[in-house]
């Protein structure tokens, strides 16, 4: 990671809370980060909206845009890294990244998944969390990898699952933790860098 900050491309497919923790984070020049570009899989999501308010670029590339998915992928892979980015953060990004992608960004892409990986992976990890009946979940950052919430482990947080949590309430408890993670640790792989030991991510040089 470069002393100037550290250049980050956010992807989002929603409201973009996290999106919006990470640029007020940002403001800080403390922080070591700017927010450089923001893109999503479709139009007018929430985060679109919060990164225009910042006066951050965006993209949109849609799926059904492309002949095929391949095709999509390449496209993402060469519009994310027009922006030369240091990291780029999957922040409810609601699409896997194909082979294309990883070839040119893997290594340097972090997705955040509401959920203690290795448990629950997929779309739905708030909700299969509570129908399992654990009784504490969180969040996962994560470095992504072919696989579905599989890549190596930055940061985990935890929350408690209580007994009248609905998807919704205990969704949005996770998320609270999920954002303040993602910002202490988005922070600290800028201003540290970070390595891979086999499965084992390292923070510092
Ligand atoms: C987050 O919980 C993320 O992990 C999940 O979807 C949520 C996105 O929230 N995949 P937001 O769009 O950042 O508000």
């Amino acid at each position: 990671m470069p002393a100037a900050p550290a250049r980050l491309v956010v992807l989002v497919s929603g409201a973009g809370t996290n999106l919006q923790a990470l640029l007020d984070a940002c403001q800080d020049p403390a922080y070591g980060a700017q927010v450089v570009a923001v893109g999503a899989d479709r139009d007018g999501v929430e985060g679109l909206a919060r990164a225009e308010r910042a006066g951050v670029p965006t993209f949109v590339l849609r799926v059904a845009d492309f002949a095929t998915r391949e095709e999509w992928d390449r496209a993402l892979a060469a519009r994310v890294a027009d922006h030369d980015p240091d990291l780029v953060v999957l922040a409810g990004f609601m699409k896997l990244v194909g082979p294309a992608y990883l070839s040119v960004l893997g290594g340097r892409t972090v997705n955040t998944h509401p959920a203690l990986s290795p448990s629950f992976p997929g779309m739905q990890g708030p909700r299969d969390a509570l129908d399992y009946g654990v009784k504490v979940t969180g969040a996962t950052l994560f470095v992504v990898d072919a696989g579905v919430d599989t890549g190596a482990i930055v940061a985990q947080t935890v929350v408690p699952v209580e007994d009248d949590d609905t998807v919704a309430t205990l969704h949005e408890r996770i998320k609270v933790a999920e954002r303040a993670m993602l910002v202490t640790t988005v922070g600290r792989m800028a201003r540290e860098g970070f390595r891979l030991e086999g499965r084992r991510v390292r923070l510092g040089r």
